[in-house]
């Protein structure tokens, strides 16, 4: 018979010996899912004595982890900007560096408003947003709970991951403002936004424009905001990835090509067609993105371009104003 304590103590030693970063918080996330139960309870029961069928599922997940399966994959969840997401080995977890695209976000469209001469902190009304390779949708679905007024597009040209991603937005109740596509980058197909209620407000025009990434009219300009967290690793880097994500997680979400920058060129091209004038572009990038990404930014399209470090130092964000 093993008590908490215990249990927590021999899952502990069985993560270290295996090489897990950070094996504490792994095998007490570990635990707390499998007994259903917070931090605070864990540390007031030590002495709690675990059933067979508990310490026999913690365990077998002990074993998994020790074998290179993300913790998120064992119980389900990660959480992003304060809320909790469904995470499967369909998609990318989220990951705490992409929270500065949200900040960057939000500080553009601020002060876009204070610009305009109107209260900085808006609920978004009228705007039209899209999260561009959504994944398990934490971009959209954080931004929709931000700016409760504002419609959304989210793409991703994986329908599994597009699958997890509106289960997502049905339990942050935002389901009704977000419209998914399965799709390259933003080539919507045709007939996308017809389904899409939701962008009513876009005119009929805007619909034609829709249905091509070829268009670049002025009437094809419909977003005030695009947000893209694009894959970005280099395939040349896959042998020095973690195993937890080399391993386990989406080749999809991780890799855009040989050395990782590939996507950008023509998400910056889509975009500087599909975003209205004075709209914003907030992608995130690769350690090493940067170089390759900035110089797409020309100044016959674009303004304001700015670039914002992770906590790490790195070049993480790059956000940029379409003229
Ligand atoms: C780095 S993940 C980001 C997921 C999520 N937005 C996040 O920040 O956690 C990249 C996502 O882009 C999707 N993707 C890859 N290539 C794409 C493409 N050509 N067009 C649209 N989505 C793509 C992947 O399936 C994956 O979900």
């Amino acid at each position: 018979m093993l008590n908490v304590r215990t249990a927590l103590k021999n899952g502990i030693a069985q993560l270290r010996d295996a090489d897990v970063p950070s094996f504490t918080l792994a095998a007490e996330l570990l635990l707390l899912h499998v007994l259903g139960r917070n931090r605070t309870w864990l540390y007031a029961h030590p002495e709690e004595i675990l059933s067979d069928a508990d310490a026999q599922r913690f365990f077998d997940l002990i074993a998994r982890r020790a074998a290179g399966e993300p913790t998120q994959h064992l119980t389900g969840r990660q959480e992003f900007w304060g809320l909790e997401f469904e995470v499967t080995p369909d998609v990318l977890i989220p990951r705490p560096e992409t929270e500065h695209l949200i900040e960057v976000a939000l500080d553009r469209l601020a002060l876009r408003e204070r610009r305009a001469g109107r209260p900085q902190k808006s609920a978004g009304e009228g705007l039209q947003i899209a999260d561009i390779g959504t994944g398990s949708g934490c971009i959209a679905i954080t931004l929709a709970k931000e700016l409760p007024a504002a419609n959304f597009l989210a793409t991703d040209i994986s329908p599994a991951s597009l699958a997890v991603a509106k289960r997502n937005a049905a339990r942050h109740s935002v389901s009704s403002r977000i419209h998914f596509i399965e799709c390259h980058l933003l080539a919507f197909p045709v007939g996308a936004q017809q389904a899409a209620p939701q962008l009513g407000e876009m005119s009929n025009n805007t619909s034609q424009a829709l249905h091509g990434s070829q268009v670049t009219s002025h009437e094809s300009r419909l977003f005030d905001l695009i947000v893209s967290n694009p894959p970005y690793i280099g395939r040349r880097e896959a042998p020095s990835l973690p195993r937890e994500v080399r391993d386990h997680e989406p080749p999809t979400a991780l890799f855009a090509g040989e050395e990782g920058y590939e996507l950008y060129a023509d998400l910056i091209a889509q975009s500087a067609a599909h975003l209205k004038p004075a709209g914003i572009l907030v992608l995130e990038l690769g350690h090493n993105s940067l170089p390759a990404a900035q110089p797409l930014l020309d100044a016959a399209n674009w303004t304001n371009v700015g670039v914002t470090n992770d906590l790490a130092g790195i070049p993480r964000v790059l956000a940029a104003e379409r003229l």
